[in-house]
């Protein structure tokens, strides 16, 4: 399955040179001195007629609102579930949530080695892992190039022979106009849209079994282990609870989609997908249909 779903358009807000590929092949970057992996007893199950759904990037926004809903599904004893971390895993998530959890870095790719050995081949990866606020890359374009570009897991993925893994990769929808079409021209407008194309082109041509999500902002509650950076929802109510003015971008035309709704798709996607088809366009509306 090669599909790619999004969900709106987005907004000119910089223009930035590319940056050659040569600048962030994996090889040059250092070890990062912060990372220390720390393994803990897996706790899957060896069933082999479970699926295995590893979610890279557990620990963040996304990946902790869908790992909690997919240890909430029915029959989730149906699922072997585990998550990677890049920093020290949450200790609030891993009590909510005591799956298996391994640490990766995919600046370097360094951690496969262990899931392989432990989990075994996931049937289904969910990528959510990524340098993922626009600042954050704009100040590090090598480190948002490394992390974004998911050189090392889709190799990892590649290395398998008996049977593909699915990949659900998470790309974005900034571009420069309002309600692009999935065969539309991308306009990357700054570092973090040019690394998320850079994965999306990646992906395409070295994946054999994928699907791309480009979603919107997503909005929703806290996760279960707060995470540390603005979410729209909370720093709204931030701002007007406490009385202050603001300066609001007024030349963004956004299409938000609520957290549980990614999820929801997330979760049809590693139930049922589409064979055969290279692109299928779907929105909210033709979700339940389709999936
Ligand atoms: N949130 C949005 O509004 C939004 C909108 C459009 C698209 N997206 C995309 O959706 C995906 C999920 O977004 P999110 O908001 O959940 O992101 P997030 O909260 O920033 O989480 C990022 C995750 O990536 C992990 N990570 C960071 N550096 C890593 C590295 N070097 N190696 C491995 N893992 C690393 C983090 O692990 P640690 O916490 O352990 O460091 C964390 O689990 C991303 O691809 C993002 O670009 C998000």
């Amino acid at each position: 399955m090669n599909i790619l779903l999004s969900y709106s358009s987005g907004p000119l807000i910089t223009i930035v040179p590319p940056i050659p590929e040569s600048q962030y092949s994996q090889s040059q970057i250092p070890q990062s001195e912060s990372f220390r992996p720390r393994f803990r007893k897996p706790t899957y199950s060896s069933n082999m007629n479970k699926k295995r759904i590893l979610v890279v990037g557990g620990t963040g926004y996304l990946g902790q609102h869908l790992l909690q809903s997919f240890a909430n599904l029915q029959g989730s004893s149906s699922y072997d579930l585990a998550f990677t971390y890049c920093s020290t895993p949450p200790s609030d998530l891993l009590h909510a949530l005591p799956q298996s959890h391994f640490p990766l870095d995919l600046r370097i790719g360094d951690g496969f080695d262990f899931i392989t050995d432990t989990f075994g081949q996931p049937d289904v990866v969910v990528n959510c892992a990524a340098l993922s606020v626009p600042r954050a890359c704009e100040a590090d374009p090598l480190a948002a190039m490394c992390i974004n570009v998911p050189k090392s897991l889709v190799s990892w993925i590649s290395s398998f022979k008996e049977k593909e893994t699915l990949l659900i990769h998470l790309s974005t929808d900034q571009g420069t106009k309002s309600y692009y079409k999935e065969e539309d021209k991308t306009l990357p407008v700054n570092i973090y849209g040019r690394s998320k194309v850079a994965a999306e082109e990646f992906i395409n041509s070295h994946c054999s079994n994928f699907a791309i999500l480009r979603s919107s902002i997503i909005y929703g509650p806290q996760t279960v282990s707060p995470v540390l950076k603005s979410l729209p929802i909370q720093w709204i109510d931030d701002i007007l609870s406490k009385g202050n003015n603001v300066d609001f971008f007024f030349d963004e035309f956004r299409s938000p989609v609520f957290v549980n709704d990614v999820v929801r798709v997330i979760i049809a996607l590693t139930k049922k997908w589409v064979i055969g088809e290279k692109l299928v366009f779907i929105d909210s509306y033709a979700l339940e249909e389709s999936l």
